[in-house]
């Protein structure tokens, strides 16, 4: 009565265990932040990971900025995703020592450079457009108080694989830049670290099943066949039996055999010691006692 109790008790624990972490809200409570210069979607769930635009440097073979062909402008820019320029900074106009490290897109005019925003790893949605945003940059020309900055729109490309296709849109009053980056790291893609891989999928599966078979074979045997204690497990012969046999299979035989040749060995050696072969004996017999008939397996 104990063991079923015990039993039930587990069944019930496991059980609801399971419903909490399959329940659907639970998602929604425990999502994970997205991780720097990823974002998933508020209206599709869609992961986009926009890592693989990032230069970095000390990359062999060594890496570019993102060069931004600035056409009529008079300049071109020069633009890393998610991390600052690979460029020399330090002598960009009208930034402190600690935003020159940060400058996340620049160009330079008659000499001079001007940065167009500090970097962002904060990809956002604006509706169903993903955006990128860099502020603070040098000052605008006609109004010192504001600061230059560059809006990246990101568009899905999947030809754009290997290196994205930035375009100049354009700018107004030397303060505002717009740029078009088409890539196929703005396309979506499955979010690794949330989505369930295959095996934990098929060991839920499995774990499901195993749960089922427990509680309508106990309740099977329990109404049906008036079964009590431990013969309450569906096919408790069979698996007491397949129990019995890896047990003796994997841990008594293996023992047994390594005791033999232990006894070999020192026997071998010593000479036939009376009390040592006596103590083998004793084990193998109380194994004999045990159930186990292949003794002579060994012989
Ligand atoms: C911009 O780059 C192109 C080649 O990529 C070059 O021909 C042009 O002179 C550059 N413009 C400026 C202003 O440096
Ligand atoms: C370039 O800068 C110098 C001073 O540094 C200035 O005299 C000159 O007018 C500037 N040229 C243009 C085209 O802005």
């Amino acid at each position: 009565m104990r063991i079923s109790t015990a039993l039930s008790l587990f069944l019930f624990c496991f059980s609801s265990a399971l419903a909490d972490s399959a329940s659907g809200d639970s998602k929604k409570l425990y999502k994970p932040k997205d991780a720097e210069c990823t974002i998933t979607s508020p209206y599709s769930e869609n992961f986009f990971d926009l890592n693989k635009l990032k230069r970095t440097p000390g990359a062999a073979p060594p890496q570019m900025d993102w060069q931004v062909k600035g056409l009529d402008y008079g300049a071109n820019f020069s633009i890393n995703i998610c991390a600052p320029v690979l460029a020399d900074t330090s002598k960009v106009e009208g930034i402190d020592e600690a935003g020159r490290a940060n400058v996340g897109a620049y160009y330079e005019k008659n000499g001079t450079i001007y940065s167009i925003g500090s970097v962002s790893t904060t990809p956002q949605f604006r509706g169903r457009k993903l955006i990128l945003a860099y502020e603070n940059g040098s000052p605008c020309p006609n109004a010192p108080e504001l600061r230059k900055a560059a809006l990246m729109s990101l568009m899905c490309d999947h030809e754009q694989f290997h290196k994205p296709s930035i375009a100049f849109v354009g700018q107004f009053n030397d303060c505002a830049y717009f740029f078009e980056v088409r890539t196929a790291a703005a396309c979506p893609t499955l979010n690794q670290a949330q989505a369930l891989g295959p095996g934990a999928v098929f060991g839920a599966i499995m774990g499901v099943f195993v749960l089922v078979y427990l509680i309508g074979g106990i309740f099977y045997q329990r109404t049906v066949m008036h079964a009590r204690g431990w013969r309450q497990i569906p096919h408790y012969h069979a698996w007491a039996a397949t129990l019995n046999f890896f047990w003796v299979r994997l841990f008594v035989a293996p023992i047994l055999f390594i005791l033999r040749i232990l006894s070999f060995i020192t026997c071998g050696r010593l000479g036939s010691s009376g009390r040592r072969s006596t103590s083998i004996r004793r084990s193998s017999s109380s194994i004999e006692q045990a159930g186990w008939k292949r003794h002579d397996e060994w012989a």
